[in-house]
């Protein structure tokens, strides 16, 4: 049976997040007819409980810093409190207005059905819905991912939170531990600590935000021991207790630290059990769609995109592989997309913003012999004085070759990304991007200065 009114749809998509809801954009603007289903508010993760909330949150940390700073440039300000209230009202005055942005975008476009409700995958083109079948001559998975915990770990909203129920908190901690020195690990307690509360950060890795360059965890660790964000690396957690007021985590060698509270960030898995993929004959690995690079799963015409495929949890990954996998099925034989080539930004301050390869996988890669790196210093880049931010830009390449990576750790380095984006999927050469024009004075020259610098020309700087 198809779906109620015998129609079967271009394209059913599971899940209207960042990945489905590209999907079913680009796949409208094709002229394919959508089911679009979605158990939640349309947005998925990214707009309800992770990317903008969370940058809205950081945003207002940052006005926090300022008042208190205001002083160092000359101004008379006092900071007098922070009212949760109000901080939650702005950001979820973002939201609202996104949301209703997106919802009159997809609830009026002819090609698009939206349709509320849990679905689950019950044949190869049929996904049911309270009991409808929506039948698709293609399907697309986007059922997008969660919050993980770790074994023993209760979560209970209270006193063990997720991200999710950190961004609903009613309060500022007087003090938290974030277990996770990860993405949203480093950008909660960077939060939290500019809002007033005592931060402490455990990772099992020896370092924070271990799939950056060690470079830029060297400068983020230097910069949170200068803001008094305490953190233990190389150590795993082992458990946590109740107190009388709070939580008291355990780590390995026995070490105790305690807390009002206690953030889980140790990764996001993602939803794909009871959906039925498996029955479908999907492949599965630690609950990620397999998929081929065309992003489908070998089984009718089943396609996967954003967080249940294995690789960068993103949501500007699952837009673009929304829209490849629509003009896939439109068939217009898009460009795999180059996983290397997307860009990375960790909101917290100090900013980090990165492309391409570390040095240690260009060297891993190439051979040590063959990668040359180098790294701008922000103190000789006059508007990030005047932002008084410290930091750098480090590039790596092939010696003689193209760019293989941009790193970037300072105020505002999410704005540099784009740049940084641009050299490295065009797999330009130093000496190219060196003759390009930056404006003086912006950030955006540290990016021009070093690679004047790598083409053997340094302007402000050494070779
Ligand atoms: P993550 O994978 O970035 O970091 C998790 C950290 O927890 C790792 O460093 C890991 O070593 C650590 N960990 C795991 N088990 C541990 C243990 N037993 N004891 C101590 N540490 C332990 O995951 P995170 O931060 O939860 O973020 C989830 C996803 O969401 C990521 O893929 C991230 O890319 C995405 N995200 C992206 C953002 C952005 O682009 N700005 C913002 C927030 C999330």
């Amino acid at each position: 049976m198809s779906q109620p009114n015998g129609e079967t749809f271009d394209i059913v998509i599971l899940g209207a997040g960042s990945g489905g809801y590209a999907a079913a954009l680009r796949a409208a603007e094709l002229n394919l007819s959508v089911a679009l289903i979605d158990k939640a508010e349309l947005g998925g993760t990214c707009l309800h409980r992770g990317c903008i909330p969370t940058k809205a949150l950081l945003h207002a940390a940052e006005v926090a810093d300022q008042t208190r700073e205001a002083e160092s440039f000359g101004i008379k300000a006092e900071l007098l409190g922070i009212d949760m209230a109000a901080v939650n009202s702005y950001k979820d005055g973002i939201v609202a207005r996104l949301y209703k942005g997106l919802n009159g975008l997809l609830t009026h476009n002819k090609n698009i059905t939206v349709v509320a409700g849990e679905g689950k995958l019950v044949a190869k083109d049929t996904v049911e819905v309270a009991g409808k079948r929506y039948t698709g001559r293609n399907i697309i998975l986007a059922s997008g991912s969660y919050s993980r915990s770790l074994p023993g770990l209760e979560v209970d909203g209270r006193r063990v939170l997720t991200s999710e129920h950190a961004l609903k908190l009613d309060r500022v901690p007087a003090s938290a531990i974030v277990l996770g020195g990860g993405v949203i690990g480093v950008e909660f307690a960077s939060v939290w600590k500019s809002l007033g509360a005592d931060v402490t950060i455990l990772e099992a890795l020896p370092r924070l935000v271990a799939l950056e360059d060690e470079d830029v965890s060297k400068q983020l660790e230097r910069a949170f021991r200068k803001r008094k964000i305490n953190f233990k690396v190389g150590k795993p957690f082992e458990k946590v207790e109740h107190t009388e007021n709070g939580v008291r985590a355990t780590i390995q060698g026995g070490e105790t630290v305690e807390a009002e509270l206690l953030l889980v960030a140790v990764g996001r898995g993602p939803t794909t059990a009871g959906l039925g993929y498996e029955q479908q004959g999907i492949k599965l690995e630690r609950g990620f769609v397999i998929t081929n690079e065309r992003l489908h799963t070998g089984v009718g015409n089943i396609y996967a995109v954003g967080d249940i495929v294995p690789g960068l949890q993103l949501a500007h990954r699952g837009f673009q592989q929304g829209i490849f996998v629509a003009e896939e099925i439109a068939g217009k034989k898009p460009a795999v997309i180059d996983e290397t080539g997307i860009p990375r930004v960790t909101y917290c301050d100090p900013e980090i913003a990165s492309m391409g390869l570390t040095e240690t996988k260009a060297k891993e890669t190439y051979g040590a012999d063959s990668v040359e790196t180098y790294n701008y210093n922000l103190g000789g880049n006059g508007k990030s004085q005047i932002l008084k931010t410290q930091g750098f830009v480090k590039l790596v390449r092939r010696k003689d070759g193209p760019v293989l990576g941009v790193h970037m750790i300072g105020a505002r380095m999410s704005e540099q990304v784009g740049e940084a984006q641009l050299i490295y999927n065009w797999e330009a050469f130093p000496e190219e991007v060196a003759q390009l024009v930056h404006a003086h004075p912006t950030q955006n020259e540290a990016l021009g200065e070093a690679f004047l610098a790598l083409a053997g020309k340094p302007l402000h700087a050494h070779s």
